[in-house]
């Protein structure tokens, strides 16, 4: 016997939080018809925490940091995977799916840290400074991941750079995530000059204000943020870990230095804390929508894919963080 798939009106007490009626009323329609496309289509949708809650509560069926959407991509036995995130999360799941069709709703959601290196930046690195390994952050193309020795995500960029056993390693292409990890490790990190341009509009002048005027409330800063900003918060992590902590620690008051849906999607889950909201949106997340997801199942779109030379290099380096 098939499980009976949950209406889209049964799901609003999940967002009625932060989602006004009037607005849960458009997402109806599309809701019910993608429950039903990932059935008929044996789909699943992988969300990254910066997705909006509808998606985020309503239709994904896995929902994560880098990290995690990477890891449990490679365990899904579904035939189809939508890529509900930026263009880069997609590849990635491609490159350890091969097999898989995975489709991302909008090619145009992109990252301006992906934007920010090219595959010849890294090869003139290298023969710049040879004999130190290069650590390239997922937020990057396949063909940049192609050319380095080992991947990392913000959950998990200092212990790949510990794992290598050296003094010395180049880190590609967040500056600040790589300064960031520089300030808790003797290695010693060379950085690019890349930003993310979310995370680098925070100010460390931003938290004395929050502190002044939200007395107690607890600052959780993304690796991303510059410096001074991750000095001057409580804690830094990635998006999971952030959620990890707000979960432990429950605190009564917190801010999160990070992209605007995080704070509803944890907000949700914890309606007896309180949200202070200052945070910059990531118009590349928000290019994904349940109207381009549905269209994504029901034409297909759109494939993506690697050229065989890259993705056989790009997927070793992928691998070998998985491996830690
Ligand atoms: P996380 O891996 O921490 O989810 O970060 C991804 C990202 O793009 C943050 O801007
Ligand atoms: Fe890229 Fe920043 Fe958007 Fe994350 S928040 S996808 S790093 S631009």
């Amino acid at each position: 016997m098939s499980a009976i798939l949950p209406s889209a009106a049964s799901l609003y007490d999940r967002v009625r939080r932060v989602i006004p009626a009037i607005e849960w009323s458009t997402f109806l329609d599309d809701i019910d018809a993608i429950l039903a496309l990932k059935r008929e289509r044996n789909a699943v949708i992988l969300a990254h925490n910066y997705q909006t809650p509808e998606i985020f509560h309503c239709v994904a069926d896995i929902v994560g940091d880098s990290l995690a959407l990477a890891r449990k991509a490679r365990s899904t036995e579904a035939d189809v995977i939508v890529l509900a995130g930026v263009y880069f999360m997609a590849e990635t799941a491609k490159l350890l799916n091969p097999e898989k069709t995975v489709l991302i709703p909008d090619l145009n959601a992109g990252c301006s840290l992906a934007e920010s290196i090219t595959a010849e930046d890294v090869r003139l690195m290298r023969q710049r400074i040879p004999n130190v390994p290069i650590v390239t952050y997922v937020n990057t193309s396949a063909a940049v991941k192609a050319e380095s020795d080992i991947c990392c995500t913000s959950g998990n960029a200092r212990a790949v750079v510990e794992s290598l056993g050296v003094p010395r390693v180049i880190m590609l292409p967040d500056e600040y995530l790589a300064k960031n990890v520089a300030a808790e490790t003797n290695v010693e990190i060379l950085a690019w000059k890349g930003h993310c341009e979310v995370h680098e509009r925070f100010a460390a002048s931003d938290i004395r204000e929050l502190r002044q005027a939200h007395p107690g409330i607890v600052v959780l800063a993304h690796p991303e943020c510059p410096p001074e900003v991750v000095a001057a918060a409580d804690f830094s992590g990635s998006t999971a870990a952030m959620s990890d902590y707000v979960e432990r620690q429950k605190p009564p008051r917190v801010v999160l230095m990070t992209e605007c849906s995080m704070s509803d999607n944890v907000a949700l889950q914890h309606p007896e804390i309180e949200f202070i909201r200052p945070c910059n949106l990531c118009p590349h997340m928000k290019r994904i929508t349940l109207a381009n997801i549905r269209a994504a199942l029901e034409q297909n779109r759109h494939i993506v894919t690697i050229e065989p030379a890259i993705a056989g290099r790009a997927r070793l380096a992928v691998e070998r963080m998985l491996a830690l």
